[in-house]
């Protein structure tokens, strides 16, 4: 199985996102490293340790990492998760402790020590330890097998600033890093997760497996993003992060394009924008595989089949 290492803000989609990979023997989650985004560092990391309980999963490694972006305040999406980052459900205070060490190390660590090629990293939140650990140690460029990220927006327009996806407007120093390094990128922008939409019926879908999980599942996704209902007029609100896992698992669900994708470090106007050469009108070479289409009801279908294999008491 694929040897992955999430790097994440949860967040209830970063949440659904881990308990898919947790389901997926075809992914071996060999730990998870926590960042600033959505909520403070303190809350996303009693978060990832509440969904790691939650499916019963004590033996994942959390570790800590950077409290705020490499240049930029922390701006966080409280109006979108709620004030713990994870409303919706009602779930116990973690137990499990973190790992000590700091969530840069353990990436870095983890590369130098494994077979070079064979660690994939799953950034679902701002690009803070992603771009710390290239930093710190840059042959873990040529290591890493890929990063598979969810950011951006190509034609879509941004959620955060009407230029700008959350996670890079957060860090866009981050993402410009990441996106020069030269790892091979698949990235899952707005484009994509606006047409994965948690209408009623895949919300009814995932409660009837009935199991603690899929309900936790259900109310979450009740909870968070609805606001784009009204936002949009549409029903159900884009499940984000969930994306990375499933193209990962089945890419046959997704089209997508590779393009140059720039990153906006400079204009206010349009801090953290991806800018994507979708046309290429640019020349200048891919650094990513940019996803634009999905199958929306495949993709709920494999959410729902992965949940029903976590804790079934
Ligand atoms: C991204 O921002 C966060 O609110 C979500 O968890 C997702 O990673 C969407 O822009
Ligand atoms: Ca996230």
């Amino acid at each position: 199985s694929q040897p992955i290492i999430i790097d994440t803000d949860p967040g209830q989609d970063d949440a659904i996102a881990i308990l898919l990979a947790l389901a997926s023997p075809e992914l071996e989650l060999l730990g998870i490293t926590t960042v600033a985004g959505n909520v403070p560092l303190a809350l996303t990391s009693r978060n990832a340790r509440i969904v790691l309980e939650l499916a019963d999963r004590r033996d994942v490694p959390v570790f800590a990492g950077a409290e705020r972006p490499l240049q930029r305040p922390l701006v966080t999406a409280e109006f979108v998760h709620g004030k713990t980052g994870l409303d919706g459900a009602d779930l116990p205070e973690p137990t499990l402790a973190l790992t000590d060490g700091h969530a840069v190390d353990f990436i870095v660590d983890t590369l130098m020590q494994r077979e070079p090629g064979t660690v994939t990293l799953c950034p679902l939140g701002p690009l803070s330890n992603i771009a710390l650990a290239l930093q710190r140690e840059p042959r873990i460029a040529a290591r890493i097998k890929q990063i598979v990220l969810m950011g951006g927006g190509c034609f879509e327009g941004g959620n955060i600033t009407p230029a700008a996806e959350f996670n890079f407007y957060v860090d866009p120093q981050a993402a410009d890093l990441v996106f020069r390094s030269g790892v091979p990128i698949t990235m899952a922008p707005l484009d994509v997760t606006h047409q994965a939409l948690t209408t009623r019926a895949r919300v009814a879908a995932i409660r009837a497996l009935r199991t603690p999980v899929a309900e936790a599942v259900a109310l979450w996704m009740e909870f968070f993003e609805r606001f784009d209902e009204q936002k949009y007029g549409q029903e159900g609100g884009p499940l984000h992060d969930p994306c990375v896992v499933a193209w990962l698992l089945r890419p046959e669900l997704f089209t997508g394009r590779r393009c140059h994708v720039a990153i906006e470090t400079q204009s206010e106007l349009t801090m953290g924008m991806s800018v994507i050469d979708w046309w290429g009108v640019t020349g200048k070479p891919a650094n990513a595989l940019v996803l634009g289409g999905i199958d929306a009801d495949g993709f709920y279908a494999l959410i729902a089949e992965r949940l029903a294999r976590l804790r079934k008491d």
